[in-house]
């Protein structure tokens, strides 16, 4: 099966889905293609393991720019940490090819303006009694799509935003690679 992981940040979602390829937990796929909406390491990572790169600049013209390079056998389309919206017509035409990772319990803390610590900030404003990392469709209504794996964990009296940001990055390790292979077989 054939990946393209879309990134804009550091990267360590990728560099999982990577290790996983490479050490069997996901099998019998390969990452075909990396493309980076802005300068990032994630984008070093890749190159660091031969896989192919695209820049495409952040903009209007991003996602009809994104299905020109998508190569045409792509099976699934992975955004690890991607931050650019990707339009109507994007989703609808790769509708059920398009995961994504969140940082919270969606359907709380989604959609726009809900991403990174400020997803982390909100949930602690409000006190929330848990938190947690979703994997989802990407459909056209920002993180509105179909929850594919989800995981939680009690948000402890004195969490910060740190801490949260780390225990969700280790949820987030776990259940990306499972939601991937439930996706593809
Ligand atoms: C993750 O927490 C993901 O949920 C969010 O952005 C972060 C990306 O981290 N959308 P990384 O670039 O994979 O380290």
């Amino acid at each position: 099966k054939n990946i393209v992981v879309l990134v804009s940040g550091g990267g360590t979602n990728l560099q999982r889905i990577i290790d996983c390829i490479d050490n069997g937990e996901i099998p019998n796929a390969k990452i075909s293609l990396v493309v980076a909406d802005r300068e990032c390491f994630g984008l070093e990572r890749a190159k660091k393991h031969n896989i192919s790169v695209q820049l495409i600049p952040r903009g209007k013209t991003f996602s009809s720019e994104l299905k020109q390079f998508l190569p045409e056998n792509t099976d699934l389309i992975v955004l690890a940490g991607f931050l650019s919206i990707l339009n109507k017509e994007f989703c609808e035409s790769f509708n059920g090819k398009i995961i994504n990772i969140h940082p919270a319990l969606l359907p709380k803390f989604g959609g726009k303006g809900m991403w990174g610590h400020h997803v982390h900030e909100a949930v602690l404003v409000q006190g929330e009694k848990e938190s947690g990392a979703t994997v989802h469709y990407v459909t056209s209504g920002i993180d509105e799509g179909e929850i594919i794996l989800q995981k939680s964990f009690e948000i402890s009296k004195d969490e910060s935003l740190e801490t949260l940001a780390e225990k969700i990055h280790t949820i987030e390790y776990e259940i990306f690679p499972k939601a991937i292979n439930l996706v593809l077989n």
